[in-house]
């Protein structure tokens, strides 16, 4: 299959089924050309870093409401930050966002870099932060793999290599599917397939819009895969 249709068929399904979630830009605004506020999508993916969505969205709205951008977050004491975090879990990461906050207000005039390559340099963002947000937040068309997206991409093209070997086979497979248009959509859209239909079990094969594409769906192992080597 052509990598354009897969692309095509999941932006087609993000637009009409894609959950909101507060830092995201709808497809209406999208349309009026409203784009993601770095700041927002940065901080949405430090929150989303071992962390579901659900747990994460009232901690985000709090945050953004305190601190409505990285120069007010990065003038905030630490003690604050940390009250606000209590029960998020992985501290480190609040402790982290403040470093970023403060390295993005005093070493790049209050605004985030805008390639993956200057965001990896900041304090506590590594290689899949600095791709999401370039991907979201720039449209650079980064390739962003977590766990849900690398389930998705075994399945749909059958990768029978037991992960983490596996991993730098997805990472290709998945840099073959990233769009130059809108790719901070396509990365979202398949973290949403991987967690509300390609999920680990039971898959949802019937109500995906990638199902004509699937090779494990056709050779019906949607559900063995990805394989894992043994512990
Ligand atoms: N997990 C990490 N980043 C995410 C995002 N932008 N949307 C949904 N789930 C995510």
């Amino acid at each position: 299959y052509d990598a354009k249709d897969i692309g095509a068929a999941l932006l087609a399904w993000y637009d009409g089924a894609a959950r909101m979630m507060p830092w995201r830009v709808g497809p209406a605004d999208r349309a009026a050309g409203v784009r993601p506020d770095p700041y927002r999508v940065w901080l949405s993916e430090v929150m989303l870093q071992q962390t579901t969505v659900a747990a994460v969205e009232g901690y985000f709205r709090r945050f953004t409401a305190r601190w409505p951008d990285v120069a007010a977050l990065a003038a905030a004491e630490d003690a604050e930050v940390m009250a606000e975090w209590a029960g998020l879990g992985y501290y480190a990461r609040a402790r982290n966002l403040l470093k970023c906050a403060r390295a993005v207000a005093t070493d790049h005039g209050g605004r985030f870099p805008a390639t993956a390559a200057a965001l990896h340099s900041l304090p506590g963002v590594g290689p899949y932060t600095a791709g999401a947000v370039a991907a979201i937040a720039f449209d650079e068309p980064a390739v962003v793999v977590d766990g849900n997206v690398e389930r998705v991409v075994a399945r749909l093209f059958a990768v029978q290599t037991p992960l983490p070997a596996a991993k730098p086979e997805l990472v290709a497979l998945a840099t073959r599917l990233t769009p130059a248009e809108r790719p901070g959509d396509h990365a979202q859209a398949m973290m949403d397939l991987g967690a509300t239909i390609c999920t680990p079990r039971n898959p949802a094969c019937p109500r995906c819009p990638l199902a004509a594409f699937c090779a494990a769906r056709a050779q019906g192992i949607a559900a063995d895969l990805p394989r894992k080597a043994p512990k």
